[in-house]
C-alpha cells in the first residue's frame, strides 16, 4: 500500500466536484433543506462546508446587504472558488475544530447551515456541534442535511469487501459517518440543542456523468482509498463497479445510487 497523503486532494477539486456532483446543489435536491433554513433579510448565517459556494450565494442573496453570510470549508480550493464565485466572506477551517477569526463575533449568528458535508466529520462529530454552538445566538438555528444511516448502501459494502480481501481493516479507512436519527438526536441534545425536526429521507440519485466509476473516483479515491497506489485503487474501483452493477445500473446503462439524507432543524438552548 502506498503512503497516505493528506494534501493530495486533486480528484476532489472544485472543478471535478462541479462536473460529477453538480446535483448536490441542484434546486430539486436543495429545496427541502433551504425551506428548513428560511433565510431572511438581515440575518447572520454561517455555511459549514460551503464548497464552491453555490448555496452560500443563495443564502447571501436572501439575507441581503444588511445581513452577513460566511462560508467555511476544509478545502482551500473550494474557498478560492467560493470567493471567485462571489461569496463575500469565506475562510478555511477544519469543521470539527473550528478556528473562529478574531474579528468574528461569537454567539452572534442566527443560523448555521450545512448541506452534504457533515458525513465527512467522522473523527469528531461533537466538535462540529461545539463550533456551531460558539457561533450561534441562544435560539439560533442549526439546519443540516447530511448522509444518514444506510446512505450509499451497496457501494460502501463493496469498498469494505474489496479492501478487506486485500488484508486491510476497512473501518479504519472508511471516512464516512452516517448516523441514525437516534444517534444524531442524542448528540445534538447532549451538546445543548433542542431538536425541532429530524428525519431520514431515502433519495434515489442518478449518477449522470461517469456513472459509479466517476463517483468513486471523486468521492473515494482520495478519501477511503487514499492509502493505495493508483494501480491498486483502480483495481478496487473496478471490483466495486462490477459488484454494484446488478443493483445500480439499469438496462439502458444508467447508474443510480441510493442516498439517504439525514435532515434536521435544531435550536440552541440557553446555557
Ligand atoms: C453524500 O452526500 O451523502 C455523500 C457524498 C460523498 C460520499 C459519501 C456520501
Amino acid at each position: 500500500m502506498a503512503s497516505r497523503n493528506r494534501s493530495s486532494t486533486s480528484d476532489y477539486s472544485a472543478s471535478n466536484y462541479n462536473q460529477t456532483a453538480a446535483f448536490v446543489y441542484s434546486a430539486e435536491y436543495t429545496a427541502s433543506i433551504l425551506s428548513f433554513l428560511k433565510p431572511s433579510v438581515g440575518e447572520r448565517i454561517a455555511d459549514f462546508g460551503c464548497g464552491p459556494g453555490e448555496l452560500t450565494l443563495r443564502i447571501q442573496e436572501a439575507v441581503g446587504m444588511s445581513g452577513f453570510t460566511i462560508g467555511i470549508d476544509y478545502n482551500n480550493d473550494m474557498i478560492s472558488r467560493a470567493l471567485a464565485n462571489g461569496v463575500r466572506h469565506a475562510y478555511m477551517s477544519d469543521l470539527q475544530n473550528i478556528q473562529i477569526p478574531a474579528d468574528m463575533l461569537e454567539n452572534s449568528f442566527d443560523a448555521v447551515f450545512s448541506n452534504a458535508v457533515l458525513h465527512w466529520c467522522k473523527q469528531n462529530p461533537r466538535g462540529v456541534l461545539d463550533g456551531a454552538k460558539r457561533l450561534l445566538k441562544v435560539g439560533g438555528r442549526f439546519v443540516c442535511e447530511m448522509g444518514g444511516f444506510m446512505n450509499c448502501i451497496g457501494v460502501r459494502i463493496g469498498l469494505h469487501r474489496a479492501v478487506k480481501r486485500r488484508g486491510y481493516e476497512p473501518d479504519k479507512m472508511d471516512p464516512w459517518y452516517f448516523p441514525t436519527i437516534e444517534e444524531y438526536q442524542g448528540l445534538l441534545e447532549s451538546a445543548g440543542f433542542s431538536v425541532n425536526t429530524i428525519s431520514l429521507v431515502p433519495r434515489l440519485t442518478p449518477l449522470l456523468d461517469g456513472g459509479l466509476r466517476g463517483w468513486l473516483q471523486l468521492f473515494a479515491r482520495r478519501t477511503f482509498l487514499k492509502g493505495f497506489s493508483d494501480q491498486e485503487a483502480a483495481a478496487i474501483i473496478d471490483e466495486v463497479v462490477d459488484m454494484c452493477e446488478v443493483d445500480m445500473k439499469d438496462k439502458e446503462g444508467n447508474w443510480a445510487l441510493m442516498y439517504v439524507r439525514l435532515r434536521f432543524l435544531a435550536t440552541l438552548d440557553s446555557p
